[in-house]
């Protein structure tokens, strides 16, 4: 996809924003909101006392997750976030109704920071150059989701330690705009060994194909799989089923689709995980369907409820980075002559 925002730094429209002291300053700003949450004496916390800013949700697709992290992040920073894309009662879209430009000049009037979810892939960036306001891309089609990378490396790093000395593994559609921002983000912090599971016989998304490349050049181990047992002796497992286009179907609400299985190869099951005496962590960026199995989620190897809770200081990490008009750095750094 044509990225037309040459970069500016306001945005995290890509993984390809963030630059490593980025990374490290997210997490450094996560870890204290998350000390702050789970103080002992949650009254001797610090109070974020300033004046209160407003998040401005532009959600046109389904989100739980990113809708209310975003949502729970603006509220505890002291913030609050508004709904910037109610089709049934804003003007917007309706055949007698505003532009896009003009709705998003109306947002701007009205808050300090727009996230951005949507099935359009351009969506993020035609904001993105039509606001000075800062746009957080919370997933759009099958392009990226890079607050969720940021998720997954921050549960990797506080449930298992630092990702450099780990072995990952990856067991889902290459086409997962989950997946494309993991695996870009991770060249921040190159894993020792990195394992793809996923169909044989369907050849990898080249953006996907292109980050792993980079991984390999960064010193990282890498593989390919078609068997989620084969990942069991690593320390990391995220999954996620392997056909994103019956997951499109499924989050449309079509019943039949949201029957249909995951092939066994790629489903976890608790008597997988005991088979192998794996201890490997198990994540799973949510909604699930059954490639994870929920005898899974007795077992200590469960970590995706706890990645859904590690979120919420992610997302206030990176608000009060973004709100404060600290600038990404990673392509700033690849500027020629830089
Ligand atoms: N992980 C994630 O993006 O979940 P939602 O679609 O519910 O936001």
């Amino acid at each position: 996809m044509h990225r037309p925002n040459y970069p500016s730094g306001k945005d995290l429209l890509s993984a390809d924003a963030v630059s490593r002291h980025d990374l490290e300053d997210v997490f450094a700003r996560a870890d204290r909101f998350w000390a702050e949450e789970n103080a002992e004496d949650a009254d001797a916390a610090p109070l974020i006392r300033r004046r209160p800013k407003v998040v401005a949700n532009y959600f046109e697709q389904r989100s739980t997750r990113t809708r209310l992290g975003f949502q729970s992040a603006a509220v505890r920073l002291g913030h609050q976030a508004i709904d910037a894309h109610d089709t049934d009662r804003s003007r917007m879209g309706t055949t007698t109704g505003e532009s896009l430009e003009d709705h998003i000049r109306t947002i701007e009037a009205y808050s300090d920071l727009i996230v951005v979810r949507t099935h359009v892939e351009e969506l993020p960036y035609r904001i993105s150059r039509l606001s000075y306001l800062p746009i957080i891309n919370a997933g759009n089609g099958a392009d990226e989701h890079p607050t969720q990378a940021f998720v997954d490396i921050y549960a990797i790093r506080v449930l298992r330690g630092p990702v450099s000395g780990l072995s990952i593994a990856l067991s889902c559609d290459t086409r997962a705009r989950f997946a494309l921002s993991f695996v870009k983000l991770l060249r921040l912090t190159p894993p020792k060994r990195f394992t793809l599971c996923c169909l044989p016989n369907v050849s990898i998304n080249p953006p996907m194909r292109e980050a792993m490349q980079r991984l390999a050049t960064l010193g990282t181990q890498i593989s390919i799989v078609h068997d989620v047992r084969q990942t069991l002796d690593h320390d990391v497992l995220s999954i996620q089923m392997q056909d994103m286009s019956r997951f499109a179907h499924a989050s449309l609400g079509s019943e039949a689709v949201d029957k249909e299985r995951e092939t066994e190869p790629f489903t976890i099951t608790a008597q997988k995980v005991l088979d192998a005496k794996s201890d490997i962590l198990i994540l799973n960026p949510l909604p699930r369907f059954t490639e994870l199995d929920v005898s899974c989620d007795t077992l200590p190897n469960a970590g995706y409820f706890q990645q859904v809770k590690l979120s919420t200081p992610i997302r206030m990490a990176i608000l009060d980075r973004m709100l404060s008009g600290v600038p990404w750095t990673g392509q700033i750094e690849t500027l020629p002559g830089l």
